[in-house]
């Protein structure tokens, strides 16, 4: 079926990229939904990456990005069409992001997700992300609490490095 995650091109987000995001954006998060200018200011950001799935037609369906803070990486957001869901899609986005944290060398991957999302929590726990623990009233003001989680990231292995004085 079109729109398959195998069908998706994951590439990074640009600026061209706003108003599908905007649109996407305010029909998954509704009222706590960021601006486009806060969208905007995310692209671009220090230690950001953000990716895209991209349908064989050009339209966009799912967005992630993170930020590396110089040590750890924090998910800053995923989403996808709610006529795109259950097909991979935020998987192959969360995998690419994984690759570029490993390539930026970071120790570990964290993030905060709805205690009552389940799809979102199932997604991170099938990709190795463990609970570290709960954040009381995070969300608000529907006064909900976030699961913090965490994926650590092994240090590559430097070929040669052991045994060496
Ligand atoms: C969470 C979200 C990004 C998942 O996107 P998606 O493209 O549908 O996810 P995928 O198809 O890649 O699914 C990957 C895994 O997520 C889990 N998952 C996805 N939808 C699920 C559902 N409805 N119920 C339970 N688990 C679900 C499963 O573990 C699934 O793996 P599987 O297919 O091997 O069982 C999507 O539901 C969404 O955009 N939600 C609204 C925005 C949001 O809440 N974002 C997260 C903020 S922290």
């Amino acid at each position: 079926m079109s729109g398959d995650a195998a069908d998706v091109v994951v590439r990074p987000l640009v600026a061209a990229d706003l108003s599908a995001l905007e649109r996407m954006e305010r029909a998954l998060f509704g009222g706590s939904a960021w601006s486009r200018q806060m969208l905007a200011d995310e692209l671009v950001g220090p230690g950001r990456t953000y990716v895209g799935a991209e349908l064989p037609g050009g339209s966009l369906v799912g967005y992630a990005g993170t930020w590396y803070d110089g040590r750890d990486v924090q998910v800053m957001t995923v989403a996808t069409d709610a006529g795109y869901q259950g097909r991979g899609i935020a998987r192959r986005m969360l995998g690419a992001l994984l690759d570029r944290a490993r390539e930026q060398r970071a120790e570990s991957v964290l993030l905060e997700v709805r205690v009552d999302n389940a799809p979102a929590i199932h997604l991170y726990a099938s990709m190795g992300f463990r609970q570290l623990g709960r954040r009381r009233g995070y969300y608000q003001p529907e006064n909900v609490d976030a699961w913090t989680m965490q994926l650590l990231l092994p240090a590559p292995v430097v070929e040669g490095a052991e045994g060496e004085r």
